[in-house]
């Protein structure tokens, strides 16, 4: 019998949806590369969001808005290349899909043909449009509302959103609007837990929160935040579960520290040359090494596994 592709053993979009009302949350992080898919998902999570994150947590920029399709295109196939177990949702940068709907169509499938189940993009009733034309080409959609970083300067800065009755009852409205468009899922940032629970009362897909409080069908957070490699912002919602960023720091500078004062490498972490190889170089150039009259011969692993 022939064997089912990697890509269809993955969680699927349908398995996301089918959470709604499980009882069990969904749980998304965020991953931009291959070996922090690898970590997440041996941690088992459910969702590796390649969110255009990217821009502020590796890239170095302010704001998202300086992400291109190139770039996550570039950073969805890196992720993919891990052959994670969990659904693979690559976010459309700014513009991919404002300009027209073959646009809006080409840039989902880029992200697909990169190796994304799915895509994510921002806003609501507005977005209809581009959310019927990519899930008519079959791809999967998930929602993204409230604070949408896309829109920063529209909406004045990273703020909390739907504070007032009129936003609240907005983001609802756009909420009920995404998932009979057909999404399957919907992230809610930076709302007000009663407006979560609201939202994720009234919609019929799971939501995903991100300050978005408990009330939510699933949770979802920056991998940099979580692990305490991002320390210039921490907003209020981010829960630290460890502090790599110290940790590396400590690592680096005590390599630094052997290095200079000698200690690294030591003899098992060189490779070295069979005796009579050495003995005649040593006769022919000279030699103040110590361990080069010591040598046995190493076969030169590769440096890194496949
Ligand atoms: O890009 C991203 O990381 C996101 C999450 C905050 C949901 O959209």
């Amino acid at each position: 019998m022939a064997e089912t592709p990697v890509a269809l053993r993955r969680v699927t979009a349908p398995a996301v949806a089918a959470f709604k009302g499980r009882g069990t949350p969904v749980v998304m992080v965020t991953a931009y590369d291959a070996p922090s898919a690898r970590i997440a998902d041996a941690a088992g999570v459910d969702v590796i969001l390649v969110g255009d994150s990217l821009a502020n947590v590796v890239l170095g920029y302010d704001d998202t808005l300086q992400v291109t399709i190139d770039d996550m295109e570039h950073h969805v196939a890196a992720v993919a290349r891990a052959h994670p177990h969990a659904l693979i949702v690559g976010d459309l940068p700014w513009l991919s899909y404002h300009v027209s709907t073959a646009d809006t169509v080409t840039n989902a499938a880029r992200l697909v043909r990169a190796g994304a189940g799915a895509v994510k993009l921002e806003g609501g009733r507005k977005r209809l449009e581009a959310v019927q034309a990519i899930l008519d080409a079959e791809i999967p959609v998930m929602g993204h509302l409230g604070l949408t970083p896309q829109s920063v300067h529209a909406l004045g800065g990273f703020r909390v959103q739907g504070k007032d009755l009129e936003a609240a009852r907005a983001i609802v409205d756009d909420a009920v609007a995404l998932a009979d468009a057909g999404c399957f899922a919907i992230v809610l940032e930076c709302v007000p837990d009663a407006v979560a629970r609201l939202v994720t009362d009234t919609v019929e897909v799971p939501t995903i929160g991100i300050g978005a409080g408990r009330h939510c069908d699933g949770q979802v957070l920056v991998f940099h935040d979580l692990l305490g490699l991002e320390e210039r912002v921490t907003p209020k919602f981010v829960r630290r579960y460890a502090n790599l960023a110290d940790d590396a720091r400590d690592a680096i500078a005590r390599f630094a520290d052997d290095v200079r004062g000698g200690r690294f490498p030591a003899s098992d972490e060189t490779y070295h040359a069979a005796d009579n190889v050495a003995d005649v170089m040593i006769a022919v150039y000279g030699s103040n090494d110590a361990n080069a009259s010591a040598a046995t011969a190493d076969d030169v692993e590769a440096p890194h596994p496949a």
